[in-house]
């Protein structure tokens, strides 16, 4: 990647300014000033700015509450999406979800730039397993269970891989789900062919990393580079 183009996307400058700053001596590639703003630059290089390196900030990953009602979606005409959520903090920065929830369902959505590390988690060979705290429109079973870790055969045929359903023991319409695939609609679809219907859909983990308890509805933070690691990690990247 050129040097401006790195400089931009890392301190969030658009392309002219990050240029002025490279002529100005302001960045350090390998230990020297370098002033040259198409040299190119890779991953193995050690880009600093004022003593501080810019490699960490390459790509950005945020953690965010998703409210009810938004779509997730980077941009939409009519609905508010979950990137417009963070999106002046971030003008130059091309945000998606790395996976969705749908428009009623809330909790963990993953936003980032990072297209190859979006691929990975999602790809289905390795898809990173995803927890969600279910309501349920009537008592969930034992059946269900079972019906689960075999597979549900949705209503148009297709057979699901095994998923994890535990019931709450002192309230069975409250379940926990784990989904080691992502299909449109998954859990209402399972639980529709098994004759419950779902009330609330919350998105609780991705993988090993847990939605932080204090975010409210709406609210994001950046994820740490340990939990970037270990999402990384859970899919053997
Ligand atoms: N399954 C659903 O039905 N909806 C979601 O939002 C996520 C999983």
């Amino acid at each position: 990647m050129r040097l401006d183009k790195y400089v931009a996307q890392a301190l969030q400058l658009s392309r002219s300014e990050a240029r002025s700053k490279i002529l100005r001596g302001g960045i350090w590639v390998n230990g020297q000033v370098c002033k040259k703003a198409d040299t190119n630059v890779t991953d193995k290089d050690e880009i600093t700015s004022g003593g501080e390196s810019l490699s960490q900030t390459q790509f950005v990953y945020l953690m965010l509450y998703k409210p009810e009602g938004v779509v997730s979606a980077s941009n939409d005409k009519r609905q508010v999406t979950v990137v417009d959520l963070v999106k002046s903090h971030f003008p130059r920065r091309n945000l998606f979800p790395a996976g969705r929830l749908d428009k009623t369902s809330t909790g963990f959505v993953l936003l980032t730039d990072d297209g190859a590390f979006a691929h990975q988690i999602l790809a289905p060979r390795r898809h990173v397993p995803k927890t969600y705290q279910v309501e349920l429109d009537t008592p969930a079973t034992q059946q269900m269970v079972e019906a689960f870790e075999k597979g549900v055969t949705l209503a148009d045929g297709q057979t699901m891989k095994p998923a994890q359903l535990v019931i709450q023991q002192d309230d069975p319409h409250q379940v926990e789900v784990v989904l080691h695939q992502g299909v449109y609609h998954q859990i209402k679809r399972m639980f529709g062919v098994l004759g419950a219907g779902v009330n609330r859909l919350h998105r609780t983990a991705i993988g090993p990393v847990e939605l932080d308890t204090g975010l409210q509805p709406g609210e994001w933070r950046a994820l740490t580079p340990q939990e970037v690691e270990q999402l990384r990690e859970s899919c053997q990247m």
